[in-house]
């Protein structure tokens, strides 16, 4: 008997239209064009407007993912959204985009697993489908981080972006669709990525913020020592769990985080520079949003055939790190 598998029947996603380049940083913080891109490979972000906030975007890349598919709002079973960086803490975001796109009939929630969101939630709707709960999932990945960053800290605000992504997976007999996932954390690592307040542990006060702890915190160089060990063996595992091996990799679509890390990852795995997808340059880290709006960029390029293999792979916030592979 054939297999249920989770097949991505479509693909979507959503910028805000406001740019901020390397050259607007210069005059914002210490820094330089040549150090950004050299050192991150980021040339220019988009920055939410003060009025723009996460559902926006999550429920327009939503949209374009559904349209894609020909599923309408009210056929989905379940949206789930990836995200640290929701419009309010109560309630979920996903229920503000499930109202959004009309689904009356869908579970929503979101989940969190910084830039890894989106493979995680990956394999949480792959649960559903192949256990015969649900056919139509929506699964959106994305961030409003420049509303979260510190415009001081030249360390961390140079690296972020807004956006989102969103693919519908539906339940098909078959050999297509998601193959295997590799899911990790060590939350030994914590404090290397960190927004300190506005928890039940520091709660929302003038003294919070007068100490700066809403904002993002990280240990960078530590961050990226770690990033491309980890990558590789979440990598490795869902390729062996699917009984392929790295050659029959067609797309490695990494979490955009850095240049040099998915280089190194990519030598490591001995994959030439055309099986990488690169959108860093013009899109900075957008988190859990960096891999589905890689995905819809590549797909509307017409750069993915039937029967590919591609991986993801992300590594955040947590620690987190974990890798999806699916045969398209
Ligand atoms: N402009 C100029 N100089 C800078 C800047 C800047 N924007 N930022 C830092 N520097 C300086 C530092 O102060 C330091 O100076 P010093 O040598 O005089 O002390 C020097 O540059 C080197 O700093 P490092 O932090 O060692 O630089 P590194 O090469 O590690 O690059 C970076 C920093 C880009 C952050 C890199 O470490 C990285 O990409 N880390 C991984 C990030 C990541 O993957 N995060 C996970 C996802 S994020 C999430 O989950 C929300």
């Amino acid at each position: 008997m054939a297999s249920i598998r989770s097949r991505i029947k479509g693909t979507g996603h959503s910028l805000p239209e406001n740019l901020l380049t390397n050259k607007d940083l210069e005059k914002m913080v210490d820094t330089t064009d040549e150090w950004i891109t050299s050192r991150t490979g980021i040339r220019e972000r988009h920055i939410a407007a003060k009025d723009e906030s996460l559902s926006k975007f999550a429920a327009e890349a939503g949209r374009q993912a559904l349209e894609m598919a020909g599923v309408k709002g009210e056929e989905l079973d379940l949206i789930i959204l990836a995200t640290v960086t929701m419009d309010q803490p109560i309630p979920a975001t996903s229920c503000f985009v499930q109202d959004m796109l009309g689904a009356k009939e869908a579970a929503a929630f979101d989940m969190q697993a910084g830039c890894s969101g989106f493979v995680y939630a990956l394999g949480v709707a792959d649960q559903f489908i192949r256990c015969g709960t649900y056919k139509n999932v929506l699964v959106i990945g994305g961030e409003i981080l420049t509303k979260f960053v510190d415009w001081k800290d030249r360390a961390t605000c140079v690296l972020f972006g807004d956006g989102c992504g969103a693919v519908l997976l539906q339940a098909e007999e078959g050999e297509h669709g998601l193959l295997s996932t590799s899911l990790h954390a060590d939350g030994a690592m914590a404090d290397f990525i960190t927004l300190p307040g506005g928890g039940s542990k520091i709660p929302v006060s003038h003294e919070m913020i007068d100490a700066n702890l809403h904002t993002i915190k990280m240990k960078g160089n530590e961050t990226f020592k770690i990033a491309v060990r980890s990558i590789e063996g979440a990598c490795r595992d869902a390729i062996q769990k699917a009984g392929l091996s790295p050659a029959d990799v067609r797309w490695f679509v990494p979490h955009q985080a850095n240049t040099r890390i998915i280089n190194a990852v990519a030598d490591r795995l001995g994959w030439p520079p055309e099986s990488l997808y690169l959108n860093i340059d013009r899109i900075g880290n957008t988190s859990a949003g960096s891999i589905p709006i890689a995905l819809d960029e590549m797909v509307r390029a017409g750069k993915v055939a039937e029967g590919d293999i591609l991986l993801f792979a992300a590594f955040g916030a947590g620690l987190t790190w974990g890798s999806a592979l699916v045969r398209w």
